[in-house]
């Protein structure tokens, strides 16, 4: 089966050393980086989708860090534990997989394990993509969206959407009867010490993918990982705000107020449910 289909017409893409090319014709250049650009300019929301190239490069610096390295290990252990004693190459696509953390560490992990994979890496942001690229060079990174990936129908084992938007009805079809599903969102107390510094009131959010995901999928589980950990530099604490959501909503006083400290101890709190296609 070809590893990915055309945009345009859903076609086959034939592979050459630089060149993606369906039997209709359209065909799609290889990166300077090594990346593939399949997203169609009229199918753009805007002019420069997805996080922009300040929100990488924070998130590269923050996960450098090593903060969410226990959560990026047992993201790994969940899909090697269900993945492990098989034959033929897994197909796993990373979506909305930003600047390539996860993604990296989860091929590192299935090739310690000894689980043959095929590891594709998916975002619609290019300034991502391209830094995703630096990572590994294994990894077959695409710019493209989520709502319209340019795989076959039914073609992956898995997918894992960390931190990303939701879309239930492109998962169901990209995914193989009995293929895996990995979500991670954020629990009630994720960086709780940090959201009550920046709002008056911190409510908890009524985000639940599990309810949204509809008869398609099964879950196979759910858990929760939580645990301290302490950003001891002005520098870390600055780079986690450029990094997170609430900063763009923050009065100046209170990022000033923020990142005159030194120290800031913090919660990691995520949910992690693991699904399968029906
Ligand atoms: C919060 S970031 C998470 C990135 C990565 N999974 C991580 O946890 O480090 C969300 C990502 O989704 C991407 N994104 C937003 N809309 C998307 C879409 N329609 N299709 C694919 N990716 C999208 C953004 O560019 C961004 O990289
Ligand atoms: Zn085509």
């Amino acid at each position: 089966m070809s590893v990915f289909v055309c945009p345009v017409c859903r076609q086959p893409l034939e592979a050459s050393e630089r060149q993606l090319r369906c039997p209709q014709g359209h065909s799609f250049d290889r990166a300077r980086q090594g990346y593939w650009n399949l997203l169609l300019v009229q199918r753009k929301r805007s002019r420069d989708p997805g996080d922009n190239a300040a929100m990488v490069q924070a998130r590269r610096e923050f996960l450098d860090q090593g903060h969410y390295a226990p959560l990026s290990d047992r993201v790994n252990e969940l899909l090697c534990e269900t993945l492990g004693g098989r034959t033929t190459a897994a197909r796993l696509l990373d979506l909305g997989c930003g600047e390539g953390y996860y993604s990296t560490r989860l091929e590192q992990a299935l090739q310690a394990a000894g689980i043959p994979s095929e590891i594709i890496g998916l975002d619609i942001s290019k300034h991502a993509v391209r830094a995703a690229c630096q990572r590994s060079r294994s990894i077959q990174w695409l710019v493209a969206s989520g709502a319209d990936m340019p795989v076959p129908d039914g073609s992956l084992d898995a997918i894992s959407l960390l931190f990303s938007r939701l879309m239930p009805e492109p998962l169901a079809k990209a995914l193989k009867p009995g293929g895996l599903l990995l979500i991670a969102w954020p629990g009630d107390d994720h960086l709780i010490e940090l959201r009550r510094l920046i709002y008056r009131e911190v409510r908890p959010s009524a985000y639940d993918p599990l309810a949204q995901l509809g008869d398609a999928f099964r879950l196979r589980s759910h858990e929760q990982v939580c645990y301290p950990f302490s950003l001891d530099s002005r520098e870390s604490i600055s780079t986690l705000l450029d990094m997170t959501p609430h900063s763009q909503r923050m009065p100046k006083e209170a990022r000033q107020a923020l990142e005159d400290r030194s120290q800031l101890s913090l919660t990691l709190h995520v949910n992690l449910a693991l699904l399968e296609r029906l």
